[in-house]
């Protein structure tokens, strides 16, 4: 399996890591997070976000999915809290909507991901220090691997 791994020093450059990608987005994709709280999921997030023209993303954890329009439609949930709460949410419906979906804590609804898509495992190896590992699942993905990392 494909692997790619990033080394980050500072917020910024985890950041520009996430504009790169965002310079490669097109309907439907899927991005899915995960590592410790603290790694940078939400801060990814928030760069991919703001290069889409969105700058109000704010942590989804307690209403898991939250919804907001730029260049195209970014849906971004936070499932950690998804197995505990009643609530069903279908989180299946947003992948073919035409727009971003990018999933925090992913690895918590793992029957529940697209066969295609990028993973993204945050490891965090000191205080501004980040290790991003990248899995593509499908050629889409492993291209987009290739000219953004
Ligand atoms: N290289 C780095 N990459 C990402 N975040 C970093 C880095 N260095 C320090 N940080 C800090 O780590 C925290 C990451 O928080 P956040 O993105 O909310 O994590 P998560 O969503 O994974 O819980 C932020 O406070 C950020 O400033
Ligand atoms: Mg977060």
């Amino acid at each position: 399996m494909d692997e790619y791994k990033v080394v980050t020093h500072n917020e910024n450059e985890t950041i520009s890591i996430a504009q790169n990608i965002e310079s490669e987005k097109f309907q439907n994709m899927v991005i899915c997070l995960n590592g410790d709280l603290g790694s940078g999921k939400t801060l990814f997030t928030k760069g991919f976000a703001n290069a889409m023209g969105i700058d109000d993303v704010t942590s989804p954890t307690f209403t898991i999915i939250k919804e907001y329009q730029g260049e195209l439609m970014l849906y971004h949930m936070d499932v950690y809290r998804l197995e505990d709460s009643n609530e069903e949410i279908g989180v299946e419906e947003y992948y073919d909507r035409g727009g971003v979906t990018i999933i925090e804590w992913s690895d918590m609804i793992r029957d529940r991901l697209p066969k295609e898509r990028l993973e993204i495992k945050f490891v965090i190896t000191g205080e501004n220090t980040r290790t991003l590992v990248f899995t593509p699942y499908g050629e889409k993905y492993r291209n987009i691997c290739e000219s953004a990392l």
